[in-house]
Protein backbone atom coordinates (compact mmCIF):
# COMPACT_ATOMS: atom_id res chain seq x y z
CA UNK A 1 0.00 0.00 0.00
CA UNK A 2 1.66 3.54 -0.68
CA UNK A 3 1.04 5.69 1.87
CA UNK A 4 0.36 9.59 0.97
CA UNK A 5 2.71 11.93 2.48
CA UNK A 6 0.88 15.44 3.51
CA UNK A 7 3.45 18.00 4.50
CA UNK A 8 3.73 19.57 7.89
CA UNK A 9 2.81 23.38 7.49
CA UNK A 10 5.13 24.59 10.65
CA UNK A 11 6.96 21.83 12.02
CA UNK A 12 8.61 22.52 15.28
CA UNK A 13 11.74 24.99 15.10
CA UNK A 14 14.76 23.63 15.40
CA UNK A 15 15.84 24.92 18.25
CA UNK A 16 12.67 23.74 20.15
CA UNK A 17 13.73 20.64 19.20
CA UNK A 18 17.08 20.21 20.44
CA UNK A 19 15.90 21.25 23.62
CA UNK A 20 13.22 18.66 23.44
CA UNK A 21 15.47 15.51 22.93
CA UNK A 22 18.29 16.50 24.99
CA UNK A 23 16.47 15.21 27.96
CA UNK A 24 13.14 13.78 27.38
CA UNK A 25 12.25 11.41 30.07
CA UNK A 26 9.35 8.57 28.51
CA UNK A 27 6.94 9.57 26.93
CA UNK A 28 6.61 13.37 27.55
CA UNK A 29 7.35 14.51 24.24
CA UNK A 30 6.24 13.82 20.75
CA UNK A 31 7.51 13.74 16.89
CA UNK A 32 6.12 16.48 13.94
CA UNK A 33 4.30 13.44 12.35
CA UNK A 34 2.11 10.07 12.30
CA UNK A 35 0.75 7.70 10.32
CA UNK A 36 -3.14 6.75 9.94
CA UNK A 37 -4.24 4.07 8.50
CA UNK A 38 -8.17 3.50 8.08
CA UNK A 39 -10.41 0.50 7.83
CA UNK A 40 -14.33 -0.33 7.14
CA UNK A 41 -15.39 -3.70 6.64
CA UNK A 42 -16.31 -3.20 3.21
CA UNK A 43 -13.07 -2.00 2.22
CA UNK A 44 -10.08 -3.89 4.63
CA UNK A 45 -7.45 -1.42 4.82
CA UNK A 46 -7.35 1.90 3.46
CA UNK A 47 -5.60 5.36 2.93
CA UNK A 48 -2.30 5.23 4.50
CA UNK A 49 -0.90 8.47 5.06
CA UNK A 50 1.60 9.83 7.15
CA UNK A 51 1.06 13.77 7.71
CA UNK A 52 1.12 16.03 10.50
CA UNK A 53 0.53 14.96 14.31
CA UNK A 54 -2.42 16.30 15.28
CA UNK A 55 -5.66 15.97 17.23
CA UNK A 56 -8.05 13.27 16.20
CA UNK A 57 -11.44 14.61 15.66
CA UNK A 58 -14.26 11.59 16.92
CA UNK A 59 -17.88 11.02 17.08
CA UNK A 60 -18.60 10.87 20.80
CA UNK A 61 -20.77 7.69 20.12
CA UNK A 62 -17.18 6.49 18.87
CA UNK A 63 -17.21 3.10 19.93
CA UNK A 64 -13.78 3.20 21.83
CA UNK A 65 -14.88 5.84 23.90
CA UNK A 66 -17.92 3.32 24.96
CA UNK A 67 -16.71 0.07 25.04
CA UNK A 68 -12.85 0.14 25.14
CA UNK A 69 -12.01 -1.87 21.84
CA UNK A 70 -8.48 -0.65 21.55
CA UNK A 71 -5.32 -2.46 21.04
CA UNK A 72 -1.47 -1.20 21.16
CA UNK A 73 2.27 -1.94 21.01
CA UNK A 74 5.33 -0.45 22.05
CA UNK A 75 8.68 -0.58 20.23
CA UNK A 76 11.78 1.56 19.76
CA UNK A 77 14.19 3.11 17.00
CA UNK A 78 17.51 3.13 17.76
CA UNK A 79 20.27 5.01 15.88
CA UNK A 80 23.78 2.60 14.88
CA UNK A 81 26.78 4.10 14.79
CA UNK A 82 26.64 4.58 11.14
CA UNK A 83 24.05 6.93 10.97
CA UNK A 84 21.74 4.05 10.23
CA UNK A 85 18.21 3.92 11.75
CA UNK A 86 16.58 0.39 13.38
CA UNK A 87 13.67 -1.44 14.19
CA UNK A 88 14.03 -4.33 16.91
CA UNK A 89 11.77 -7.12 15.83
CA UNK A 90 9.03 -4.96 14.58
CA UNK A 91 7.15 -8.41 13.12
CA UNK A 92 7.06 -10.14 16.45
CA UNK A 93 5.33 -6.60 17.37
CA UNK A 94 2.79 -7.03 14.16
CA UNK A 95 2.12 -10.37 15.40
CA UNK A 96 1.45 -10.10 18.96
CA UNK A 97 -1.18 -6.86 17.41
CA UNK A 98 -3.05 -9.37 15.97
CA UNK A 99 -3.13 -11.32 18.93
CA UNK A 100 -4.35 -8.59 20.68
CA UNK A 101 -7.00 -8.20 17.82
CA UNK A 102 -7.98 -11.88 17.85
CA UNK A 103 -9.08 -10.65 21.74
CA UNK A 104 -10.95 -7.80 20.58
CA UNK A 105 -12.33 -9.03 18.10
CA UNK A 106 -10.80 -6.11 15.50
CA UNK A 107 -9.12 -6.79 12.15
CA UNK A 108 -6.02 -7.83 11.71
CA UNK A 109 -3.26 -5.45 9.98
CA UNK A 110 -1.05 -7.31 7.73
CA UNK A 111 2.12 -7.55 9.32
CA UNK A 112 4.25 -5.84 6.48
CA UNK A 113 2.18 -3.03 6.46
CA UNK A 114 2.32 -2.27 10.45
CA UNK A 115 5.79 -2.58 10.27
CA UNK A 116 6.22 -0.19 7.12
CA UNK A 117 4.08 2.40 8.85
CA UNK A 118 6.93 2.17 11.48
CA UNK A 119 9.43 2.25 9.08
CA UNK A 120 7.65 5.28 7.23
CA UNK A 121 7.50 7.49 10.83
CA UNK A 122 11.22 6.97 11.80
CA UNK A 123 12.28 7.85 8.24
CA UNK A 124 9.86 11.44 8.64
CA UNK A 125 11.12 11.63 12.02
CA UNK A 126 14.92 11.26 12.06
CA UNK A 127 15.71 14.64 13.38
CA UNK A 128 13.64 13.17 16.38
CA UNK A 129 15.99 10.99 18.14
CA UNK A 130 17.29 11.52 21.43
CA UNK A 131 20.66 13.23 21.99
CA UNK A 132 20.69 11.90 25.41
CA UNK A 133 22.70 8.44 26.62
CA UNK A 134 20.57 5.70 26.09
CA UNK A 135 17.78 7.22 24.01
CA UNK A 136 15.82 6.19 21.49
CA UNK A 137 12.77 7.16 19.21
CA UNK A 138 9.72 5.07 20.81
CA UNK A 139 7.10 4.04 18.58
CA UNK A 140 3.51 3.72 19.66
CA UNK A 141 1.31 1.73 17.14
CA UNK A 142 -2.34 1.49 18.21
CA UNK A 143 -5.66 0.92 16.76
CA UNK A 144 -9.56 1.75 17.94
CA UNK A 145 -13.27 1.21 16.91
CA UNK A 146 -14.16 4.81 15.82
CA UNK A 147 -17.54 3.49 14.38
CA UNK A 148 -20.18 6.08 15.87
CA UNK A 149 -22.54 3.07 17.41
CA UNK A 150 -24.08 2.30 20.82
CA UNK A 151 -25.02 -1.29 20.24
CA UNK A 152 -22.52 -3.85 22.22
CA UNK A 153 -20.73 -5.26 18.86
CA UNK A 154 -17.74 -5.53 17.36
CA UNK A 155 -17.22 -2.43 15.37
CA UNK A 156 -16.81 -1.92 11.73
CA UNK A 157 -14.73 0.80 11.86
CA UNK A 158 -11.19 1.72 13.02
CA UNK A 159 -8.09 3.70 12.77
CA UNK A 160 -4.49 2.64 12.90
CA UNK A 161 -1.95 5.27 13.86
CA UNK A 162 1.45 4.98 14.78
CA UNK A 163 3.17 7.97 16.73
CA UNK A 164 6.34 8.44 18.18
CA UNK A 165 8.11 9.92 21.27
CA UNK A 166 11.93 10.61 21.69
CA UNK A 167 12.67 9.07 25.08
CA UNK A 168 15.49 8.35 27.55
CA UNK A 169 14.89 5.95 30.59
CA UNK A 170 11.28 5.16 31.57
CA UNK A 171 12.86 4.66 35.26
CA UNK A 172 14.70 8.11 36.91
CA UNK A 173 18.21 7.50 36.23
CA UNK A 174 20.33 7.21 38.74
CA UNK A 175 17.66 4.56 40.35
CA UNK A 176 19.76 1.46 41.22
CA UNK A 177 17.14 -0.94 41.59
CA UNK A 178 13.39 -0.79 41.18
CA UNK A 179 11.38 -1.53 44.43
CA UNK A 180 8.47 -3.30 44.35
CA UNK A 181 4.81 -3.68 46.04
CA UNK A 182 2.72 -6.65 46.11
CA UNK A 183 -1.00 -5.95 45.43
CA UNK A 184 -2.72 -7.79 47.82
CA UNK A 185 -6.40 -6.05 46.87
CA UNK A 186 -6.33 -5.93 43.25
CA UNK A 187 -5.49 -8.51 40.47
CA UNK A 188 -4.48 -7.77 36.75
CA UNK A 189 -6.20 -10.28 34.39
CA UNK A 190 -8.30 -13.39 35.31
CA UNK A 191 -7.91 -16.97 33.28
CA UNK A 192 -10.01 -16.13 30.37
CA UNK A 193 -9.86 -12.45 30.49
CA UNK A 194 -7.70 -10.38 28.25
CA UNK A 195 -4.45 -10.53 30.59
CA UNK A 196 -2.21 -11.76 27.57
CA UNK A 197 -3.84 -8.79 25.00
CA UNK A 198 -1.95 -5.27 24.72
CA UNK A 199 -4.91 -3.58 25.35
CA UNK A 200 -5.61 -0.23 27.01
CA UNK A 201 -8.05 -1.74 30.03
CA UNK A 202 -5.38 -3.88 31.73
CA UNK A 203 -3.48 -0.88 31.91
CA UNK A 204 -6.17 1.38 33.04
CA UNK A 205 -6.70 -1.42 35.71
CA UNK A 206 -3.19 -0.77 36.76
CA UNK A 207 -3.32 2.63 37.85
CA UNK A 208 -4.69 2.23 41.29
CA UNK A 209 -2.57 -0.38 42.90
CA UNK A 210 0.23 1.07 40.98
CA UNK A 211 -0.78 4.53 42.91
CA UNK A 212 -1.25 2.31 45.86
CA UNK A 213 2.89 1.30 44.96
CA UNK A 214 3.97 5.08 45.13
CA UNK A 215 2.49 6.16 47.90
CA UNK A 216 4.18 2.94 49.94
CA UNK A 217 7.01 4.26 48.27
CA UNK A 218 7.59 1.77 45.67
CA UNK A 219 8.32 2.21 41.96
CA UNK A 220 6.67 -0.52 40.51
CA UNK A 221 3.19 -2.77 41.90
CA UNK A 222 3.97 -6.74 41.10
CA UNK A 223 0.43 -8.57 40.69
CA UNK A 224 -0.02 -12.36 41.88
CA UNK A 225 -2.72 -14.70 40.09
CA UNK A 226 -6.56 -14.07 40.42
CA UNK A 227 -7.51 -17.75 41.40
CA UNK A 228 -4.76 -19.05 43.92
CA UNK A 229 -3.35 -15.01 45.19
CA UNK A 230 -0.35 -16.81 45.29
CA UNK A 231 1.79 -16.94 41.83
CA UNK A 232 3.82 -13.99 40.99
CA UNK A 233 2.39 -12.73 36.92
CA UNK A 234 4.22 -9.19 36.08
CA UNK A 235 4.35 -6.04 36.93
CA UNK A 236 2.29 -2.95 35.75
CA UNK A 237 4.22 -2.96 32.72
CA UNK A 238 6.61 -5.58 32.28
CA UNK A 239 7.51 -8.74 32.85
CA UNK A 240 9.76 -10.83 35.89
CA UNK A 241 12.78 -13.05 35.85
CA UNK A 242 14.71 -14.52 38.35
CA UNK A 243 18.12 -15.96 38.28
CA UNK A 244 19.28 -18.67 41.09
CA UNK A 245 22.74 -19.62 42.98
CA UNK A 246 22.70 -22.63 40.63
CA UNK A 247 22.80 -21.04 38.04
CA UNK A 248 19.24 -21.67 36.40
CA UNK A 249 16.33 -18.79 35.55
CA UNK A 250 12.71 -19.14 35.96
CA UNK A 251 9.83 -16.62 34.21
CA UNK A 252 5.95 -17.10 34.61
CA UNK A 253 4.80 -19.20 31.80
CA UNK A 254 2.08 -17.55 29.12
CA UNK A 255 -1.06 -18.93 30.66
CA UNK A 256 -2.94 -16.16 29.23
CA UNK A 257 -2.89 -14.17 32.11
CA UNK A 258 0.57 -12.20 31.23
CA UNK A 259 1.61 -10.21 28.40
CA UNK A 260 4.23 -12.15 26.05
CA UNK A 261 6.83 -9.36 26.21
CA UNK A 262 9.08 -9.11 23.15
CA UNK A 263 11.66 -8.13 25.64
CA UNK A 264 10.72 -10.92 27.33
CA UNK A 265 11.17 -13.56 24.45
CA UNK A 266 14.19 -12.19 23.62
CA UNK A 267 16.04 -12.35 26.82
CA UNK A 268 15.10 -16.05 26.91
CA UNK A 269 16.86 -16.97 23.99
CA UNK A 270 19.98 -14.87 25.44
CA UNK A 271 20.26 -16.18 28.19
CA UNK A 272 20.33 -19.79 26.29
CA UNK A 273 23.15 -18.52 24.37
CA UNK A 274 24.72 -18.51 27.97
CA UNK A 275 24.70 -21.63 28.52
CA UNK A 276 21.51 -20.92 31.29
CA UNK A 277 19.14 -23.15 32.09
CA UNK A 278 15.75 -20.91 31.91
CA UNK A 279 12.22 -22.41 32.82
CA UNK A 280 9.17 -21.28 32.15
CA UNK A 281 7.31 -22.06 35.50
CA UNK A 282 4.91 -20.52 38.00
CA UNK A 283 7.15 -19.23 41.01
CA UNK A 284 5.10 -18.04 44.25
CA UNK A 285 5.30 -15.00 46.32
CA UNK A 286 6.47 -17.14 49.53
CA UNK A 287 9.11 -19.18 47.31
CA UNK A 288 10.21 -15.18 46.33
CA UNK A 289 10.44 -14.12 49.85
CA UNK A 290 12.03 -17.84 50.95
CA UNK A 291 14.60 -18.09 47.96
CA UNK A 292 15.66 -14.05 48.90
CA UNK A 293 16.24 -15.04 52.49
CA UNK A 294 18.26 -17.95 51.88
CA UNK A 295 20.80 -16.46 49.61
CA UNK A 296 19.41 -18.80 46.63
CA UNK A 297 17.65 -16.03 44.60
CA UNK A 298 20.56 -13.97 43.28
CA UNK A 299 18.90 -11.58 41.04
CA UNK A 300 15.03 -10.46 39.89
CA UNK A 301 14.63 -8.46 36.50
CA UNK A 302 12.14 -6.64 35.28
CA UNK A 303 11.80 -6.39 31.44
CA UNK A 304 10.15 -4.78 28.62
CA UNK A 305 10.34 -2.58 26.10
CA UNK A 306 10.44 0.91 27.49
CA UNK A 307 12.13 -0.10 30.67
CA UNK A 308 14.97 -2.84 29.33
CA UNK A 309 16.17 -4.79 31.65
CA UNK A 310 16.01 -3.21 35.47
CA UNK A 311 17.15 -4.76 38.75
CA UNK A 312 14.54 -5.20 41.37
CA UNK A 313 16.14 -4.89 44.66
CA UNK A 314 13.50 -4.36 47.19
CA UNK A 315 9.68 -6.70 47.86
CA UNK A 316 6.91 -5.75 49.96
CA UNK A 317 4.59 -8.17 50.16
CA UNK A 318 1.90 -9.16 52.60
CA UNK A 319 4.45 -10.94 54.70
CA UNK A 320 6.51 -7.82 55.20
CA UNK A 321 9.94 -6.59 53.13
CA UNK A 322 12.50 -8.89 51.76
CA UNK A 323 15.89 -7.62 49.80
CA UNK A 324 17.03 -9.41 46.77
CA UNK A 325 21.07 -10.06 46.88
CA UNK A 326 22.36 -6.62 47.49
CA UNK A 327 19.45 -4.79 46.97
CA UNK A 328 21.73 -3.34 44.09
CA UNK A 329 22.18 -4.43 40.19
CA UNK A 330 22.63 -7.89 39.77
CA UNK A 331 25.30 -9.25 37.53
CA UNK A 332 23.59 -11.27 35.09
CA UNK A 333 21.05 -8.41 34.70
CA UNK A 334 24.02 -6.19 34.01
CA UNK A 335 25.20 -8.74 31.50
CA UNK A 336 21.41 -9.44 29.92
CA UNK A 337 21.13 -5.35 29.29
CA UNK A 338 24.17 -4.82 28.27
CA UNK A 339 24.12 -7.35 25.76
CA UNK A 340 20.50 -6.69 24.60
CA UNK A 341 21.16 -2.50 24.33
CA UNK A 342 24.65 -3.69 22.43
CA UNK A 343 22.50 -5.76 19.68
CA UNK A 344 19.36 -3.28 19.16
CA UNK A 345 21.99 -0.50 18.88
CA UNK A 346 24.34 -2.20 16.54
CA UNK A 347 27.23 -2.29 18.46
CA UNK A 348 27.31 -6.56 18.81
CA UNK A 349 26.57 -9.28 16.35
CA UNK A 350 22.99 -9.91 15.89
CA UNK A 351 23.08 -13.62 15.80
CA UNK A 352 19.32 -14.40 15.59
CA UNK A 353 18.84 -11.58 13.01
CA UNK A 354 16.52 -9.75 15.35
CA UNK A 355 17.45 -6.19 14.05
CA UNK A 356 15.79 -4.64 10.62
C1 LIG B 1 6.37 -0.99 26.78
O1 LIG B 1 7.27 -1.45 27.48
O2 LIG B 1 6.56 -0.67 25.60
C2 LIG B 1 4.99 -0.83 27.29
O3 LIG B 1 4.09 -0.74 26.53
C3 LIG B 1 4.77 -0.75 28.75
C4 LIG B 1 4.50 0.59 29.32
C5 LIG B 1 4.86 0.50 30.79
C6 LIG B 1 5.19 1.75 28.72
Amino acid sequence: MEFAQITHPAPVPGETRAQAIADPGFGNVFTDHMVTIDYHADRGWHDARIGPREPLVLDPACAVLHYAQEIFEGLKAYRHPDGSFALFRPHVNAARMNASADRLAMPHIPEDLFVEACRQIVLKDRDWFPTVDGGSLYLRPFMFASEAFLGVRPAREYKFLVIASPVGNYFKSGVPAVSIWVSRDFVRAAPGGTGAAKTGGNYAASLVPQAEAIAKGHDQVVFLDAVERKWIEELGGMNLFFAFADGTVVTPPLTGTILPGVTRNSLIQLLRDEGLTIREERYSIDQWRRDAESGHLLETMACGTAAVVTPVGKVEGPEGSFTIGSGGPGQLTGKLRERLVAIQRGQAPDPHGWVM
